[in-house]
C-alpha cells in the first residue's frame, strides 16, 4: 500500500474527523454557565495556573486577550503583571464569577466581553492585542480559523493549551465505570496544523499535580463526576468504588487521591 506524504495530509479535516469519534459531547454555553461554579472552585487551587504563567512570561506593557477565559483562571493573575486584560467567554456565568472576584480583589483592568470563538470579535470592538491566549479552551469544530483568529488579534505571540491524550479524563476511571474513553483530537493535530500553516510552534508541557487532596470521599468522588454525563446507579456504584481504590487517609483527616495518569496540557506558543 501506498504511504501518504506528510505534505498531503489535511491536518484540519483530519482534526474534525477525530472530533467526530470523541465520546465525550461538546459543551455549549447553557452547559459551562452550570458547571462555572463547580469548575471555578476546582481549578482555584491547582498547580495549572502558577505552570502556565511561568511558561507565558508575561511583560507588563503588555495587552493580553484572553479566550475562553473561563472564572478569570489566568485573566486575574495576569491582570496584576500586565496593562490591561480583554477577557472573552460564551458563558455569561463564567464572565460574572470573574467580575466578581476581580471585584473583591480591587482588580480595574479586566474587559469582560461576552462573545464565542464563532463571533465577528472586531464587530465587539475587539482589536488587536500583544498577546493572545486560549487556555484550555480550543474545542472548536474548525482549528484553523480559531487559530487565524487567534493570529489576527495578536502582534507578538499566542500561546494555547491543547490536551496530551487523554488530557484530564482519567482513562482508569473509565474502564472502571464500563464506559469506553475516546477522547478525540489532542495537541499534535494543533502543531502540526501551525507548522502547515507557515508557523514555528514551540511546545511545553504542563504536568498537573500526582496528588489531589480532598475534605471527603463524596468531594473526590464529586472531582469525577463532570466527566461522564448522566451516570446510572450502578454507574454511580463503580465510579465510588474507583476512587475509593485510589485515595488514602491523610493524618489530618483528609483524603489524597492518586490517579496512575496525571493530566498533562502541552502548551504552544508562536509568533503570529
Ligand atoms: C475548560 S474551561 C477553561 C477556562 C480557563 N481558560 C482555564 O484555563 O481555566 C473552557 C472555557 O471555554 C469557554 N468556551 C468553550 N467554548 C467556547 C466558545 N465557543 N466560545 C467562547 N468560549 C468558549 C467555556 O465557557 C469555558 O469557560
Amino acid at each position: 500500500m501506498q504511504q501518504p506524504r506528510l505534505e498531503d495530509l489535511d491536518w484540519n479535516e483530519m482534526y474534525r474527523r477525530a472530533r467526530q469519534e470523541k465520546s465525550w459531547k461538546s459543551k455549549g454555553a447553557a452547559d459551562w454557565d452550570r458547571k462555572a461554579a463547580s469548575f471555578a472552585e476546582r481549578t482555584e487551587r491547582s498547580i495549572y495556573t502558577e505552570k502556565f504563567l511561568a511558561l507565558l512570561q508575561p511583560e507588563e506593557d503588555w495587552s493580553v486577550l484572553d479566550v475562553g477565559c473561563g472564572p478569570g483562571t489566568l485573566a486575574l493573575p495576569l491582570a496584576r503583571r500586565v496593562e490591561r486584560v480583554t477577557a472573552l467567554d460564551f458563558s455569561a456565568r463564567m464572565l460574572e464569577i470573574l467580575q466578581e472576584r476581580a471585584g473583591r480583589a480591587g482588580i480595574d483592568n479586566i474587559t469582560a466581553c461576552h462573545a464565542g470563538w464563532g463571533d465577528d470579535w472586531q464587530a465587539r470592538g475587539i482589536g488587536r492585542h500583544d498577546v493572545a491566549i486560549a487556555s484550555r479552551s480550543l474545542a472548536v469544530p474548525d482549528l484553523r480559523a480559531a487559530l487565524e483568529q487567534l493570529c489576527r488579534h495578536a502582534t507578538h505571540r499566542v500561546a494555547v493549551t491543547d490536551r496530551v491524550r487523554h488530557g484530564p479524563f482519567d482513562p482508569d476511571a473509565f474502564a472502571a465505570v464500563g464506559r469506553p474513553l475516546r477522547p478525540g483530537p489532542d495537541y499534535i493535530y494543533t502543531v502540526n496544523l501551525l507548522y502547515r500553516m507557515g508557523f514555528l510552534p514551540s511546545v511545553a508541557y504542563i504536568v498537573l499535580e500526582e496528588e489531589m487532596v480532598y475534605r471527603s470521599l463524596e468531594d473526590a468522588v464529586e472531582s469525577y463526576r463532570w466527566m461522564f454525563r448522566d451516570l446510572d446507579p450502578a454507574e454511580e456504584k463503580r465510579l465510588q468504588k474507583y476512587v475509593r481504590s485510589i485515595t488514602t487517609s491523610a493524618d489530618n483527616g483528609s483524603l489524597l487521591l492518586r490517579r496512575r495518569h496525571v493530566p498533562t496540557w502541552a502548551f504552544i506558543s508562536w509568533r503570529p
